[in-house]
């Protein structure tokens, strides 16, 4: 891994991977783990997250002086945005162990302190919290159904709920409200690194 600045935040370093990092290695067949092995998505700015950072940093009154939890944390760029953006605290949920690695070592590399939470957090009632940030969370039909009840029970708390996506297939199009839209690499996705349209949305209650 390199850390070098995230591709249009530049404000951002993160641990990123390239062709030498080898971490085609983490998908062979892992004995511990019944899911079988997670792809290193931590490994990625994905388009979700960046423009949901960039949308943060440019507007640092949407998290100033909140507790926020950057959900589906992946590298933890979306949680160290907000850091910077004045939050109060930041919670990281991310289930993937590796992930929770590159997550704590990434927080270093910015100087900014992030609580990490790797226990499944979508399973149970919101943690005390202000805001959610979820950076391209959508990307997988599994994923999508067991994050969308867990924003539902953050709306019913009174807990505002930020989407960052590029239009994945599992996106819930009609929860949504369109508030920005930037171009950003969708390093992690299949667009490769060109600069595509990626939207950030209010998840807004069903109805
Ligand atoms: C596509 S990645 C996006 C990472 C980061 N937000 C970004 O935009 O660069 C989605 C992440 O969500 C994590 N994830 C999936 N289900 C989760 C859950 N129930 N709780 C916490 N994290 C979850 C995955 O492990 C993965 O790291």
């Amino acid at each position: 891994m390199r850390l070098a600045p995230v591709p249009s935040l530049p404000d951002i370093r993160l641990y990123l991977a390239h062709p030498g990092s080898g971490l085609q290695r983490l998908l062979e067949p892992d004995d511990e783990s019944a899911a079988g092995p997670q792809p290193p998505y931590w490994a990625y700015a994905w388009a979700g997250g960046a423009v949901l950072a960039r949308y943060v940093l440019d507007r640092p009154s949407i998290v100033a002086g909140k507790r926020v939890l950057d959900l589906g944390a992946g590298s933890g760029l979306v949680g160290i945005a907000a850091a910077k953006a004045g939050a109060r605290e930041v919670i990281a949920a991310e289930i993937d162990r590796n992930g929770v690695v590159a997550l704590r070592l990434n927080a270093e590399a910015n100087d900014v302190a992030i609580h990490i939470c790797d226990e499944g957090v979508t399973a149970g009632p919101p943690p005390a919290v202000d805001l959610v940030l979820a950076g391209d969370v959508f990307y997988a039909q599994d994923v999508g159904q067991r994050m969308i009840p867990f924003l539902d029970r953050c709306l019913s708390d009174g807990i505002e709920v930020l989407v960052g996506d590029p239009g994945r297939a599992w996106l819930p199009r009609s929860r949504l409200r369109l508030l920005g839209e930037y171009q950003v690499p969708d390093v992690g996705g299949n667009g490769g690194a060109e600069p595509k349209p990626s939207g950030v949305f209010a998840f807004v209650a069903e109805g």
